[in-house]
């Protein structure tokens, strides 16, 4: 069966709970005082400034949600306004936890405090912001959006990714795997 442009999306939110699951392990590896490597921190910075960010938020907000708005759903108030508001948290968080590795790679119990801080805010933020999406965004999106509609989302879903380089797409579909993998966390 043809995947919609929802489905694409909850597909993507699957890839993201993944490495978030990783994180609330390691955030709780750091709390007993074992040792983390910054640079597997540094590298679900990355994911979620490219894949969770860039890619993802970037076709909600640019597509998603504009369409949607366009269907009469209001930008502000629940649900939109509320999403784009945890987006634009989101990003901050990721800014914190990005500092927070670096002082923590510099000094290990000094820096732990906020490393946790950072990585707490965003193992509650994101279960929390995809929950809503799944049982509250999509299934008004399959009610409001035809299948034509859906499609043409799905084109342009399909466009903006390789606008941005459909390897790239799939290269940090990979990491969420392997992380899962190597640390031994299934969601
Ligand atoms: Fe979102
Ligand atoms: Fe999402």
């Amino acid at each position: 069966m043809t995947r919609t442009a929802t489905d694409i999306m909850e597909a993507e939110h699957v890839f993201i709970l993944k490495v978030v699951a990783v994180m609330v392990s390691l955030e709780d590896r750091v709390g007993k005082g074992f040792d983390v490597d910054p640079d597997t921190l540094r590298s679900i910075v990355e994911f979620l400034r490219i894949y969770a960010d860039r890619c993802h938020h970037g076709k909600e907000e640019v597509y998603l949600f504009t369409f949607l708005q366009k269907k009469g759903v209001p930008l502000t108030g629940c649900p939109l306004g509320a999403l784009l508001h945890e987006h634009k948290i989101g990003r901050e968080w990721v800014g914190k936890f990005a500092e927070a590795i670096e002082g923590y790679a510099k000094d290990r119990s000094g820096g732990r405090g906020a490393l946790q801080e950072s990585m707490k805010a965003l193992a509650a933020l994101y279960p929390n912001h995809i929950w809503k999406e799944d049982y509250l965004l999509s299934p008004m999106a399959n009610k409001l959006l035809s299948g034509s509609e859906q499609e043409g989302l799905r084109n342009t879903f399909e466009d903006a990714e390789r606008e941005l380089g459909s390897e790239l797409h799939r290269k940090w579909e990979r990491f969420a795997v392997e992380l899962e993998g190597k640390t031994g966390n299934p969601v």
